[in-house]
């Protein structure tokens, strides 16, 4: 999503080395291997395998300028440590699942099908959705709820997910969509089993905290002129993307007092996007999800 506007703040350089943190089906890293023609390298990371495996299929004509790493961003120091490569020229983040995991129906992503409750995007990991809905208690399920989905009926529909798993154990996605569609009665539709499903996708997947981590790592590891872009679809990802962001772009730190004078800071960015980039009336046309898409970029100083 967002490919050109994308391409455009990271900027790639022939010969740079980039980061594709969410590597997908690979449309974004074909972009930079090919701006960074000859010799510049992509290194594309995915938490999910079979995402990976695609996409290093379709990048293989690239050879060894392309490299797969299978793991979560948050991992990025550890394992660009492991690839010997002490600085980068860019990274490049597009949040979320891909379509493809969205339209496959082992997945257990969407509401669409009737599948198992799964929603991990690395299938090594032991917590998986059937895990959250069935084990965590009314309290944990109502802020989940609330607070990843903002979906105000939270308590409503974290008190019948309970009720239900006295009875019988959730397994399916099919489940829990008619738990969530009964407790609404009326006020259910598309959008609240959309903001269940994802509340719940984001707690699987740690989504909120691992972008927290990366963030930090790509603003240390990225060199000088080199840029950090992150497409997010989330009002709160976005939230932590802005922050990060600007505590990064500070150029003093105020006291809490307000009695001693401000301390200069020495800032490690520089704000490209005041207001956050969206996707083309074409683009959304083309692709419904496009209209949430909100990029940010920094350059590193
Ligand atoms: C929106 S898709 C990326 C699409 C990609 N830009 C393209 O051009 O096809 C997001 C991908 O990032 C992966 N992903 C999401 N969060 C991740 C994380 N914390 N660590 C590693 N991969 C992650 C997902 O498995 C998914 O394949």
């Amino acid at each position: 999503m967002l490919l050109e506007e994308a391409l455009a703040l990271l900027a790639p350089v022939p010969g740079g080395t980039y980061v594709d943190a969410t590597l997908g089906g690979g449309g974004h890293a074909r972009a930079i291997l090919e701006r960074t023609s000859p010799s510049g390298r992509c290194i594309g990371f995915d938490a999910d395998p079979e995402a990976l495996a695609e996409a290093s299929r379709r990048l293989r004509p690239a050879g060894e300028r392309f490299v797969a790493v299978h793991a979560n961003f948050n991992a990025l120091e550890a394992e660009l440590a492991r690839l010997s490569v002490e600085r980068i020229d860019g990274i490049l983040f597009d949040l979320g699942v891909s379509s493809h995991q969205l339209d496959e129906p082992t997945r257990g992503f969407s509401f669409r099908f009737d599948e198992p409750l799964d929603m991990r995007m690395d299938r090594r990991q032991h917590l998986d959705a059937a895990q959250v809905v069935n084990t965590y208690d009314l309290g944990e399920l109502a802020q989940i709820l609330r607070r990843f989905g903002e979906e105000r009926y939270a308590g409503l529909i974290a008190r019948s997910i309970v009720q239900h798993r006295a009875r019988h154990r959730f397994t399916t996605t099919g489940d829990l969509a008619s738990v969530i569609k009964r407790a609404l009665g009326k006020a259910a539709g598309v959008k609240s089993l959309a903001r269940v499903f994802q509340a719940i996708r984001i707690e699987v997947n740690n989504e909120l905290e691992s972008l927290t981590e990366a963030l930090e790592q790509a603003i240390q590891l990225t060199r000088g002129g080199g840029r950090i872009v992150v497409i997010s679809y989330h009002s709160l990802e976005d939230r932590i993307v802005k922050e990060a962001f600007r505590e990064a772009s500070r150029t003093t730190r105020r006291h809490a007092t307000g009695l001693l004078p401000d301390t200069p800071l020495r800032p490690l960015v520089r704000i490209l996007t005041r207001k956050p980039v969206g996707a083309s009336p074409q683009e959304v046309k083309r692709n419904p999800r496009a209209r949430s898409a909100k990029m940010r970029a920094v350059e590193r100083l």
